[in-house]
């Protein structure tokens, strides 16, 4: 059985993520994990709120918390969400777990043992208002490569160019705005990452399956000297994973704790050792996922993350694992994603901007959005969500197309024959031709979905609900049945097992009302179609069906306006 280990890039605990992250990462892993497990596959399925460094303690403070207990809090809203938008985790854990702390202190120890940590005096900036350290997200100033007037200190949101805190333009406390700042000397562990420049490059050229996306982020950060730079794994900060502890082979980093980017890509791994002991299983079980000499070497592992993330899967995590000298398994196909857009701006997390997880459920159902942003992935270039451009999909391929054929089909049966598959009648070239299609048309998804390449597979699976409404008009079983009830029999029967098919096909993009088509079709038959005939004659005459209550509605341009409305102010951050 081929065996799929897929992880999601960790959402940050500070607060609720808007639709923006939602199909950068998290859903379009979601996608593909509901789909190789219909196709039989062996799956992982791991993600976790990113719990430590500046972003978590800033929010914490926000909104007057310990930090502990604002990520405790969070963590939760965050699962309850994941699990209302129907995505499939195995397990949702956190990385300030004890999991993560050991494996984090382990990996750490190993890459100190192997001459790759060393320990380095230098300078970072202190502000003497706030009375600590600025690393990171705590300072704020203008990118030195782009200009971006909000640049933070380890990275530019603008150019995802990664940035030290010394090189910020005009830089200022995020904290309480100073700008009096000076910059003092502090120890720090450094990783060499570019001991292993050699190794990485050898490793990332010889995927030439990756993206372009992901490759050329990854060679411009590998060659352009700075991306492999040595860098810092440690803070002055409280809350994080210590860096110092029993059997660490330095000493001296007493109050300081790992980089937030050194243990949140540990935590793929100790999300599924947490997964493990919550399932009362044992340490085999989940290493067999992530230890090529404990049966990972059968995994395909498959990494989802926005373009911002890749130079850290790239080249940082690679090399933690490398440099350990253990036979961890590194990611064999990066997914990234490039930026969705806000109605003619940004997403904006801090600014408040855009549709967030919470209120687009307030609103809709998760398969509208779930559909929406699945159809629109920005996988080549960046895409931008419009109401007028949201209404009219879910209108035209969610009600319009799917929807209104599983009425149509279902009303008329039950009107015309009951609630049970009708018998009589047989296939004949109208049948014939749609199964062909059909069969072309599911070879061309399965070829999309294999790929990830999203937004082909959601016309694909559109194009073959399209075929199920032109045959219907086409058959037009209505005016049959008034000269040969049984030909419309048989149109009905394959119009019905149609709909059991495509909640099947469906389900990786819209579970929950491809759940609802098949409890219609009283059918527990969810297995992926291995013939499109076989699979068309799954409901034998006889078996009972239901109406079902209205799968989508549609969005009238008085909701459309009044959410434009309602999302035109931001939110409060
Ligand atoms: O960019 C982000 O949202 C990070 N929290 C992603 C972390 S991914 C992983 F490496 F943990
Ligand atoms: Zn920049």
């Amino acid at each position: 059985m081929t065996r799929t280990l897929i992880t999601s890039a960790l959402p940050y605990i500070n607060g609720i993520k808007h639709l923006g992250n939602l199909v950068g990462s998290q859903l379009p892993a979601d996608l593909y994990a509901r789909y190789r497990r219909a196709r039989g596959d062996e799956v992982m399925f791991v993600c976790a709120t990113d719990e430590h460094g500046t972003p978590a303690e800033l929010a914490a403070a926000r909104a007057g918390q310990a930090v502990a207990d604002y990520c405790a809090q969070m963590h939760e809203v965050q699962a309850d969400l994941a699990r209302r938008f129907g995505l499939s985790f195995d397990h949702f854990g956190r990385s300030s777990s004890p999991q993560n702390h050991r494996l984090t202190q382990h990996l750490a120890a190993r890459l100190g043992a192997a001459g790759l940590i060393e320990v380095v005096e230098e300078e970072q900036v202190y502000s003497p208002a706030d009375g600590r350290f600025l690393p990171d997200r705590y300072i704020e100033g203008t990118c030195p490569n782009c200009g971006y007037d909000k640049a933070r200190g380890d990275q530019c949101e603008e150019c995802t160019k990664q940035l030290e805190p010394t090189a910020l333009i005009a830089p200022r406390s995020a904290i309480s705005g100073a700008t009096d700042l000076e910059v003092r000397k502090t120890r720090h562990l450094f990783l060499r990452q570019s001991a292993l420049r050699d190794r990485l490059r050898d490793w990332i050229t010889s995927k030439s399956d990756w993206p372009v996306l992901t490759t050329s982020i990854a060679l411009k950060w590998l060659d352009d000297g700075d991306g492999l730079r040595d860098r810092g794994i440690t803070r002055d900060l409280d809350w994080g994973i210590p860096a110092q502890f029993e059997g660490a082979p330095w000493e001296g980093m007493e109050g300081k704790v790992f980089y937030v980017w050194f243990d949140a890509p540990i935590e793929y791994i100790s999300a599924t050792a947490e997964w493990a002991e919550a399932n009362g299983m044992s340490e085999k079980d989940w290493k067999r996922w992530w230890k090529t000499g404990e049966g990972a070497e059968n995994v395909r592992y498959v990494q989802f993350m926005g373009k911002d993330n890749v130079p850290f899967h790239t080249l940082s995590f690679p090399a933690t694992l490398m440099g350990s000298g253990e036979d961890w398994k590194l990611v064999d196909y990066i997914k990234s994603f490039n930026y969705l857009n806000y109605d003619g701006g940004q997403f904006s997390t801090s600014q408040g901007r855009g549709v967030f997880m919470d209120q687009a459920l307030e609103i809709l159902p998760a398969d509208y959005w779930r559909w929406w942003l699945l159809s629109h992935a920005p996988e080549n270039s960046d895409s931008e969500f419009t109401w007028e451009n949201f209404q009219q999909s879910v209108n035209k391929d969610l009600a319009d197309v799917l929807g209104n054929f599983v009425s149509r089909v279902t009303k008329f049966c039950r009107s015309r024959f009951g609630e049970e598959v009708p018998e009589g009648g047989e296939n004949g070239p109208a049948e014939a031709a749609l199964i062909a299609a059909l069969a072309e048309r599911l070879r061309a998804y399965e070829a999309h979905m294999d790929a990830i390449e999203i937004r082909k597979a959601a016309s694909e699976l559109r194009a073959i609900w399209v075929l199920g409404n032109e045959y219907l008009q086409e058959a037009a079983p209505w005016a049959a049945f008034k000269q040969d009830p049984a030909r419309a029999a048989a149109i009905i029967r394959l119009a019905l097992n149609l709909i059991r098919l495509y909640a099947v096909l469906s389900a990786p993009f819209i579970p929950e009302a491809a759940g609802r088509m098949l409890a219609a079709m009283q059918s527990a038959d969810d297995s992926w179609p291995a013939d499109v005939e076989a699979a068309l004659q799954a409901l034998a005459p006889g078996h009972g069906f239901r109406v079902p209550e209205l799968l989508f509605a549609k969005i009238s341009d008085e909701q459309r306006e009044e959410w434009q409305q309602r999302f035109a102010g931001g939110r409060d951050a």
